[in-house]
């Protein structure tokens, strides 16, 4: 079972080494194979996401990932391929999903009794589309006044992100769909996405859908969040939404997810790379470890990603050695280790 390990920065590191110790006390055979992107690769080949690690990662099919700090205005990376195509993309965490063919990023997001207050029981899926939209890198300067950012939406972007969360749906035995997007406003752009999870909806009768407009989405999340089940959009509303259901269940550090496609899938949590705790050994490792189980799941190691899951809230909920974001003292591999003998003990 070799998979592959991008460690990141800033928090990446502890972080990670916090969930392969979790992932290891399933007793699960891994063997980890890190993949050198960033800055370590920028010293050594002269580019942060060489091709050969994407060979890499294509041949693995399965990643665990740190977060990597990008910095602002500054992040546009230009990929040249082995035919000597070029791709621009606008961050290196975009680069790396889309050099993969990753589509689709799911967040399942959920409270945890004795942490959440009142969002114990909040419980939804951010399925965010991560392949185009403001994030497509196609912006630039009109003199020195003014810039210009293209919203790209595809039918065939849409169709497959709508078809994904009700399939998503029915294996994992949600009830709802709802599409969110900003259809008054941005009538075109955001009415052919519309458009195209209507289509996909009618195939589904068994599920039941709706939409939302994004202002809305984000009040309702906050005063009603039972009134959604997934949440299918596109890339910049879901990197938004997401960010909010992780502060509603408590922290960044509880919020998992992984960028699927139909090849490979690189699990990773939503938060960043957090440079104002990083190296104090205090960042929260649950998103990671709970993206960790995630992946587990994806590769049919269901009754293990439970195990880790039920570890994980069981160890939350006690109140013990919870990280500071949690409003513990505890460090990050304290936490894991909680987390590391409550699996081995379940199994
Ligand atoms: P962030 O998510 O890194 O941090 C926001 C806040 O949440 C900070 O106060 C941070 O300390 C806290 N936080 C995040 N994760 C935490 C954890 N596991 N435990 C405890 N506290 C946690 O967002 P920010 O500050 O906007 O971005 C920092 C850097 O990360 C930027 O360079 C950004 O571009 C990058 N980033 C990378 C992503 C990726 O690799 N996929 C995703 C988002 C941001």
């Amino acid at each position: 079972m070799r998979v592959g390990v991008i460690y990141g920065n800033g928090i990446g590191p502890e972080i990670t080494e916090a969930t392969l110790k979790v992932l290891e006390a399933t007793g699960l055979p891994f063997e980890w194979v890190p993949v050198m992107i960033g800055d370590e690769a920028y010293d050594r080949f002269g580019h942060p996401l060489p091709q050969d690690a994407v060979e890499l990662l294509k041949e693995l099919k399965y990643a665990i990932k740190g977060p990597f700090i990008v910095n602002k205005m500054k992040g546009r990376l230009s990929c040249v391929h082995k035919d000597g195509s070029e791709a621009i993309y606008p961050s290196l965490n975009n680069a790396i999903r889309r050099e993969l063919n990753l589509f689709v990023c799911p967040r399942p997001i959920r409270g945890v009794p004795g942490i959440s207050g009142a969002y114990e029981d909040f419980d939804v899926v951010v399925m965010r589309e991560i392949t185009e939209d403001v994030y497509a890198a196609i912006e630039h300067s009109i003199g020195n006044d003014a810039a210009e950012c293209v919203k790209l939406t595809t039918r065939k972007a849409a169709t497959r992100l709508a078809e994904f969360s009700f399939e998503y749906a029915r294996a994992h035995g949600r009830k709802k769909v709802t599409c969110v997007h900003k259809a008054n406003a941005i009538s075109i752009t955001d009415g052919l996405f519309l458009t195209c999870f209507r289509e996909v909806a009618e195939r589904y009768p068994d599920i039941e859908s709706d939409d939302v407009m994004v202002d809305a989405a984000a009040y309702y999340l906050v005063k009603d969040p039972k009134r959604f089940d997934i949440i299918n959009t596109s890339n910049q509303y879901g990197d938004i939404l997401s960010d909010l259901c992780a502060g509603l269940v408590g922290s960044l550090g509880l919020a998992p997810g992984g960028n699927i496609g139909t090849e490979v899938a690189v699990f990773e949590a939503s938060h960043g790379a957090a440079p104002d705790i990083a190296g104090k050994g205090i960042a929260n490792p649950v998103a990671l470890i709970l993206s960790g189980a995630f992946m587990l799941r994806h590769m049919g190691f269901v009754r293990e990603a439970q195990i880790v899951e039920e570890s994980t809230r069981s160890v939350l909920s006690a109140g013990k050695d919870l990280t500071p974001d949690l409003g513990g003292s505890g460090t990050c591999m304290g936490l894991a280790g909680m987390i590391a003998r409550k699996v081995k003990e379940t199994l």
